[in-house]
């Protein structure tokens, strides 16, 4: 029988922007009913909440936004998962086949034991990856499902976060009526709306550069096989120009986003700027080349901790696919010069893939992780896609909720 396309909404907590968008997701793709997006406020620092308050606030503007657009209100959410916390692990497990065929709980049970690993204390598993399968020694297998054999081993890539700081978002979402469903690291979610099969099949990787994290995935022809987060991004280089040129926040934001440049040619023939001096000091005339050598400094210091984990995973000279740039300040011109000098790479910018309906919103690098929260509840629905190859989260939460339930109706464990 058909499957028929179900609402899902989507909450990113980004450390510059709130975003909520509402889309009927199916068997026909995505369409986005309403998108809701309210200004951050400094509520996080680096991806981690810092003001649990003004962020429920934010969140209230964002859904109010785009419920009024869809005409739906919002209960359940998809909800991206960020912070200088995350960070990816490779995981191998087994299971015994006790029906001598791979079933789906069979499946769901290697999965499970490979999310059994050691971590530090309150880090929790966000994202498991299935990689590949072996059957019975077979390896490489994308789908094992109703193979014969007396042993299932998988090859998983695990994104972790925070537990606390999972918990803190989910109660921000809760004080602003909502209950998170389903969370998927933000890194994950990003690629998944920006990368092409063409690249990912060769090896590339994706950055997220956001306001106060750059997010980085490796993928291979498998699937995603590292995850790592900067926390720096957009946010410092407007720090760097608001220092440099002694000018308020606001003012060095503006200078950056309207004139910023990240790879200078040195094609500037002179031209100054005006920029106004912090605290009423009036307005002085720079060399735009100031302006452009404090952003390249700071990119090519983003770019020598991208490098590190680039060699920290092992394929620095090796992933044919490139690098892909996503995230807000990916839209800082003169980026892919900045990545072919420093990385030795070849970049591009990553917009939001196959975008239908309000794309004057959605058609930017800023909305990546939140069209990738979509595209993540969609895959689902895409028969090309093996179901033990899906992305999905921890069986634990699925315990815990059990868990709840059990000691409401009563029962102790
Ligand atoms: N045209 C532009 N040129 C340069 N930078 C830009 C431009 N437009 C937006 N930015 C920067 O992009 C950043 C916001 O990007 P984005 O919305 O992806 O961040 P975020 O998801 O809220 O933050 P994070 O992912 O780091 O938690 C800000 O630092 C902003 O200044
Ligand atoms: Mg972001």
């Amino acid at each position: 029988m058909r499957q028929r396309a179900e609402t899902i909404a989507t909450l990113e907590l980004g450390s510059s922007k709130v975003v909520i968008t509402v889309a009927d997701v199916g068997p026909e793709g995505i369409s986005v009913r309403g998108v809701g997006i309210a200004p951050a406020n400094d509520c996080l620092r680096e991806g981690n909440i810092v003001n649990l308050a003004g962020l429920v606030q934010a969140i209230n503007t964002a859904k109010l936004e785009a419920e009024n657009m869809a005409g739906y209100t919002i209960g359940d959410v998809y909800a991206s998962v960020s912070g200088s916390h995350v960070y990816g692990v490779t995981s191998s497990a087994m299971t015994n086949l006790k029906h001598g065929k791979v079933l789906d709980s069979d499946v769901r049970d290697v999965l499970s034991n490979a999310t059994v690993i050691s971590l530090p204390p309150n880090q929790r598993v966000v994202d498991i990856y299935p990689l590949s399968y072996s059957v019975d020694g077979i390896q490489n297998i994308d789908n094992p499902m109703e193979m014969s054999g007396k042993r299932l081993d998988v090859d998983a890539h695990l994104v972790t976060a925070s537990g606390s700081a999972i918990d803190n978002m989910s109660k921000c979402a809760a004080r602003a009526g909502l209950r998170v469903v389903k969370t998927v690291s933000s890194a994950l979610a990003s690629a998944l709306a920006v990368l092409h099969d063409e690249e990912r099949e060769i090896g590339a990787a994706v950055l997220d550069f956001g306001a106060g994290l750059c997010e980085l995935t490796i993928w291979e022809a498998q699937g995603l096989v590292y995850t790592a987060v900067i926390p720096v991004g957009g946010h410092n280089i407007t720090e760097d120009i608001a220092i440099g040129l002694s000018t308020p926040i606001a003012v060095a934001e503006e200078l950056k986003v309207t004139q910023g440049h990240a790879y200078n040619t040195s094609h500037t023939n002179g031209t100054t700027i005006q920029v106004r001096g912090a605290g009423g000091r009036g307005t002085y005339n720079y060399d735009i080349n100031n302006l452009y050598s404090i952003i390249e400094e700071r990119v090519s210091y983003i770019f020598s901790h991208v490098y590190s984990q680039l060699v920290n995973y092992g394929r620095k000279d090796f992933l044919p696919g490139g690098l892909v740039l996503t995230g807000g300040a990916s839209k800082m011109p003169g980026l892919i010069d900045a990545a072919d000098e420093v990385l030795n790479m070849n970049a591009r910018i990553g917009f939001p893939r196959d975008v239908k309906e309000l794309s004057t919103i959605l058609n930017d690098p800023a909305m990546a992780t939140s069209y990738g929260l979509l595209v993540c509840a969609g895959m689902r629905y895409n028969t090309d896609i093996p179901r033990a190859k899906l992305p999905g989260g921890p069986p634990q939460q699925r315990g815990l909720l059990k868990e709840i339930v059990r000691k409401v109706k009563g029962f102790t464990v």
